[in-house]
């Protein structure tokens, strides 16, 4: 059996987690879970479904959620219908707190998420708000991946490419710091767990310092 290479990584968004993540897996040839898109998965089911909030938990609990792991991205359904360019839009930016914030629902994806992790043989990049802490505390590597807010909503609006002005792009990134430091806190690292300061990193220099980390055996 090969051995276990489980990489873990949290940060806030625009962080460059899910670039580094990708790299890192098409790099190694790892698996690549985007534990983010689960949850924006999960929050177009329930807009889509008009759930209310008592039975967001219910319904996450019951929807066929299936995600395609590959190093380039993740490909989602939700009871069917394919989530994958949706979950990217602002709406479900601005909705997906309501979600991330159920505890039931946490507990319902972390389970998956785990699930997810074993079917690869736990070789696997995974990336999210609370995998260090949560969802594989045991990961073999456990990067936390910070940037300052202006790198952050600059790298997100090179992303929307023209589509938001910066005053709308910074309102998004730091009202979604606020949202999600209710859910974890991905501000300090846990014990054991490596700052890596992006914000005058390339890619591939956040990458050679996260494969720095790697165990050494032998
Ligand atoms: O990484 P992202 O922006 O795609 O994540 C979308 C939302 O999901 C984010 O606002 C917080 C939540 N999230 C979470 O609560 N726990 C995770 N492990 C990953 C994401």
């Amino acid at each position: 059996m090969m051995e276990s290479l489980l990489i873990a990584i949290d940060g806030p968004s625009g962080s460059g987690k899910s670039t580094t993540s990708r790299l890192l897996a098409a790099k190694l040839g790892l698996g690549y879970l985007d534990t983010g898109a689960m949850y924006r998965a999960a929050t177009a089911g329930v807009l889509a479904e008009d759930v209310d909030d008592d039975g967001v938990a219910d319904y996450v609990r019951g929807a066929d959620l299936r995600i395609v792991t590959s190093s380039d991205g993740n490909t989602l359904t939700i009871n069917g219908r394919d989530v994958t360019a949706e979950i990217r839009e602002p709406r479900i930016s601005a909705a997906v707190s309501r979600v991330a914030t159920n505890l039931e629902v946490r507990e319902i994806l972390t389970s998956r998420m785990r699930r997810i992790i074993d079917e690869h043989g736990r070789r696997i990049v995974v990336e999210g708000r609370d995998i260090t802490t949560v969802v594989a505390p045991d990961a073999d590597v456990r990067v936390l991946l910070i940037a300052d807010p202006d790198a952050r909503v600059a790298r997100r609006e090179a992303e929307l490419a023209g589509k938001a002005d910066r005053e709308a792009v910074q309102d998004q990134v730091l009202r979604r710091d606020r949202d999600d430091s209710t859910v974890s806190n991905f501000t300090d690292a846990a014990e054991g767990v490596t700052v890596i300061d992006s914000t005058f990193l390339t890619p591939d220099e956040v990458v050679a310092r996260i494969e720095g980390l790697f165990p050494r055996h032998g």
